[in-house]
């Protein structure tokens, strides 16, 4: 969606533990001020939707194709996943809608889109423009997120009813078809874990080295607080190559699975990209860093010291939304807890830094500088307008706030989260001068839920001025737990 580098890239041994490794969009390049959040512009919830990345051997390349504004599809190519990947391409007045690519036997390259109406679209040869559409398939119900297949020869297209199924069309004459209808799931009780979400849809199946199959798809949790879970189950195939879904009695998705690939890592997940501290060291920020809206880079330096962010917007409306430079991670289910170590000492009058619980309802905690006194602050009540194009409706509330005797030169802020299928969906926010001692701060933030803007909350440190540039903190750490309930 909205995040830059945009497109993330995650890669698994195993379908179960997943690692960053790159972004197929490098920068949201797409033609408009509104992804710089320039001009009083803003793309909250454009940018990025479903989208598909193919591996081409007989070029040594990988395929990123995304439609972008309804109007432009955008093709992306690197000769590695980890990048650097570039946009080759762009498929203008052309968008192939939550697309789908599909490389044939004999490298001719397929994508499945539209909504409901259902098209192909057969590539040119370099698969930078588009050769021939055809119309494949109107179905009687809404459907969108299309994926397309081929196995022993049959062709496949996935597509999903948004919370409600996942269907297949099968075709045994040919990627233009005609195809015939079948239902992978309709209905399908969420996993007991995730109690309380929606059917598991929108997925892709994939085969393991040994000929197992699986379809891996998403839960959409909590109205999408905590955003979509991805979820894995075993799928079989009849004897006239229609897939089935191995689910329990009473049409309830397994609990429990075997691990996939047996020699995977069994074990939960301990990858650096998903917990630890962060502190920088490589003088770099991970894969596992996105920015809100592309980044002003010419006010951020990243060393081993931490990451310096200068300040590079003055918004005099106080207006967390339109300032740049906001640096995301995304949160963990079922609970988890961010703490990031600041520096500061190098704010100026009007400056505003800290961590924020981020989505279209937001709160902080944070340094607000007035005059040359930095208070300690927790702000709640930022909320965006679905309604009115995501404008900002409310710049936000501070609920706390403290003087000290002496000015804050580096601190620690905490958030912790419940963003559980079964939980309190709520929030609530901590600061520490010694990073051992954590004291609760302001009040306890309830969280947004409603699906519209379902990338979840993210955590985000930000610095931002509300009278003049010049000011900087230091992001000397962050740390993030993911906390059992
Ligand atoms: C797409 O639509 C937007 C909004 O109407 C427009 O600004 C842009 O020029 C169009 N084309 C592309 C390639 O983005
Ligand atoms: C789908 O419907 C359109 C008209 O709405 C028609 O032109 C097209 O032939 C139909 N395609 C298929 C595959 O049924
Ligand atoms: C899904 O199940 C519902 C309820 O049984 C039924 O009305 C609907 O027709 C089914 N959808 C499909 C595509 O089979
Ligand atoms: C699933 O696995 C957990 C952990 O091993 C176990 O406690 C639970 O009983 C299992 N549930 C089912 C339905 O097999
Ligand atoms: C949100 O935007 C809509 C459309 O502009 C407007 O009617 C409504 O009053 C706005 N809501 C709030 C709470 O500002
Ligand atoms: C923990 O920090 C709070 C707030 O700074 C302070 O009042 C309290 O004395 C500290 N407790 C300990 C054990 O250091």
């Amino acid at each position: 969606m909205h995040f830059s580098p945009g497109a993330p890239i995650l890669t698994s041994k195993d379908l179960v533990n997943w690692e960053y490794i790159g972004h197929s969009v490098p920068s949201l390049e797409f033609n408009s001020p509104a992804y710089n959040l320039e001009d009083g512009l803003r793309a909250y919830a454009r940018g990025v939707w479903a989208s598909t990345l193919r591996y081409r051997a007989s070029r040594n390349k990988w395929y990123w194709i995304g439609c972008v504004d309804f109007n432009a599809t955008y093709i992306y190519t690197s000769s590695a996943a980890t990048g650097p990947w570039d946009q080759a391409s762009v498929l203008d007045n052309n968008c192939l809608y939550d697309c789908g690519l599909l490389i044939d036997d004999d490298d001719s390259l397929y994508v499945t889109h539209g909504s409901t109406q259902l098209s192909v679209t057969q590539l040119s040869s370099d698969g930078l423009s588009a050769a021939q559409t055809q119309t494949v398939y109107n179905a009687s119900v809404y459907v969108e997120g299309s994926r397309m297949y081929k196995r022993n020869g049959v062709y496949y297209i996935i597509c999903t009813q948004p919370d409600i199924g996942e269907y297949v069309l099968k075709s045994d004459k040919g990627p233009w078809g005609p195809y015939e209808f079948g239902v992978i799931l309709n209905g399908t009780s969420s996993p007991s874990a995730l109690a309380g979400g929606d059917t598991p849809h929108q997925g892709g199946i994939v085969d393991t080295p040994n000929g197992d199959w699986y379809y891996l798809a998403f839960v959409d949790v909590k109205g999408d607080s905590t955003g979509r879970v991805p979820v894995l189950s075993s799928l079989s195939w009849t004897s006239d190559n229609w897939p089935v879904l191995k689910l329990n009695s009473g049409n309830v998705w397994p609990q429990n699975l075997s691990y996939p690939v047996e020699s995977g890592a069994q074990t939960p997940n301990t990858d650096a990209s998903l917990t630890g501290v962060d502190s920088f060291q490589s003088g770099t920020l991970g894969p596992q860093w996105e920015w809100n809206h592309n980044p002003d880079l010419s006010h951020v330096s990243v060393s081993s010291n931490g990451v310096q962010l200068s300040t590079a917007t003055v918004t005099s409306l106080d207006d967390i939304y339109q300032a740049r430079n906001t640096l995301t991670r995304r949160i963990l289910g079922p609970a988890s807890q961010a703490t990031i170590h600041l520096d500061v000492s190098k704010m100026q009058d009007g400056d505003r830094a800290g961590l924020a619980l981020f989505r279209d309802s937001s709160a902080w905690i944070g340094i607000q500088q007035t005059g040359s006194t930095r208070n300690l602050v927790m702000r709640d009540n930022m909320v965006l307008n679905q309604t009115n194009s995501w404008a900002t409706e409310s710049y936000g509330t501070n609920v706390a706030s403290i003087t000290f005797n002496q000015n804050p030169t580096n601190l620690y802020l905490r958030v912790y989260g419940d963003f559980s299928a079964s939980g309190s969906a709520q929030a609530h926010f901590s600061y520490s001068f010694d990073g051992v001692n954590f004291t609760t701060f302001g009040s306890t933030f309830n969280l947004a839920t409603d699906w519209e803007f379902f990338q979840a909350y993210r955590f985000a440190i930000f610095n931002y001025a509300t009278k003049a540039l010049g000011g900087s903190v230091l992001l000397k750490s962050f740390d993030l737990e993911s906390v059992a309930l």
